[in-house]
């Protein structure tokens, strides 16, 4: 049977089901005949991008709210993918305890609820810029890991692997782990923490400059969620993939500055760029991986062209704007980017 047939029918949690990676995954899961229960507090996310599709149960609460748990737990989902989090560095860094409670004690309570009642699978979201530091050698390839880590964010997504270790090893939970990298698509509303590419293409359709944060020529493995949420798909069905972590990556390396060209160009946006202090924990200046593991395992392939994946982002804005806008969450002088541009420039 092709890995897709197996969802048909079956009971699956997406925790973060309303944010970027989680609501595409949704609407793949439902498409598929799963019926896909989403539990989201709709902290970063709004309750517009899950998708409204037979088969979905919305839950609004907190992963770290027991009611919650049970409430969700209590349907029998033979799967849980569990991709809430607190998001991102940044946010972790102006909000250590909070990143620590739902990565780390969240994600806890999430494997003892998934061992407890005994699901056939438990996919965790892990982050490549988060197990490798800033020192591996390129492309980032899985066995090496860094006790270097600059970013709470970064040490409770590690947290949450090496838990996912003991689950599989001390009570035999089929866990999986997959590494993101600098996923992107529609679906990923801009904001104040949020990546560069929603966030580029906001202020760019606002007409203002792309703030870059260094010098441009910082690149990053910019995966398309469409190529993720295929790589999400194998992951939980496939038994090769048990017990696993893998890099989910394009392995193609785009620089910040053509980046900004790219996006600057396709909105016709003529306010150009405007350099900012680096983030002192932003210690990574290039981000590039290797998904031989990936293919190997699951048969993972990254098959969307950046331009491509760029153009639907795009459109998705465009097509969304009204939505969008009106949610793109940006704190006191719109966020600690443009805050340091806003007194650049005056
Ligand atoms: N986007 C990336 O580039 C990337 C890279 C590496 C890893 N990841 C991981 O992938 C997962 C999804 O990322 P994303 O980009 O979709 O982020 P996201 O912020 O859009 O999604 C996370 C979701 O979790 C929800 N959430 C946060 N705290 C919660 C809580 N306490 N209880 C219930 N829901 C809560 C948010 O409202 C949001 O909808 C995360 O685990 C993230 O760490 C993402």
């Amino acid at each position: 049977m092709n890995f897709m047939e197996m969802y048909e029918g079956k009971i699956v949690l997406v925790t973060g089901g309303a944010g970027a990676v989680g609501s595409n995954l949704t609407r793949a899961l439902a498409q598929l005949g799963a019926q896909v229960i989403v539990l989201d507090d709709l902290s970063s996310a709004e309750r517009w991008n899950v998708p409204s599709l037979p088969g979905v149960l919305f839950v609004e609460g907190d992963i770290l709210d027991e009611v919650k748990l049970k409430r969700v737990f209590n349907e029998k989902p033979h799967i849980v993918f569990h991709l809430a989090a607190f998001f991102a560095n940044q946010n972790s860094v102006d909000h250590p305890e909070r990143d620590l409670m739902v990565n780390g004690m969240g994600t806890l309570r999430l494997l003892e609820y998934s061992a407890l009642s005994g699901v056939d699978r438990f996919i965790y979201t892990s982050s490549g810029c988060s197990i490798y530091g800033s020192s591996a050698p390129l492309p980032l390839r899985e066995e090496f890991m860094s006790l270097n880590l600059s970013s709470p964010y970064q040490i409770t997504k590690m947290l949450g692997e090496l838990y996912c270790n003991f689950f599989h090893n001390h009570y035999e939970l089929k866990v999986v782990k997959p590494r993101l990298f600098n996923s992107y698509g529609p679906g990923e509303v801009p904001g104040q923490y949020r990546n560069v590419i929603p966030n580029f293409i906001y202020w760019s359709l606002k007409g203002l400059p792309l703030p870059i944060t260094g010098t441009g020529e910082e690149t990053r493995d910019f995966t398309y969620v469409g190529d993720i949420v295929d790589g999400f798909l194998r992951a939980g069905t496939m038994e090769s993939a048990i017990g696993k972590e893998f890099n989910l990556a394009s392995e193609v390396e785009t620089s910040i500055i053509d980046l900004a060209t790219m996006i600057n160009e396709a909105t016709e946006n003529k306010a150009g760029v405007i350099f900012t202090r680096r983030r002192k924990w932003d210690t990574k200046t290039r981000l590039l991986a290797s998904v031989e593991r990936a293919r190997e395992l699951i048969g993972y392939n990254p098959s969307t062209p950046f331009a491509d994946g760029l153009e639907h982002t795009i459109r998705w804005f465009h097509d969304n704007w009204e939505l969008i806008e009106p949610s793109a969450r940006f704190g006191p002088g719109i966020s600690s980017a443009v805050r340091e541009v806003t007194t650049v420039s005056k």
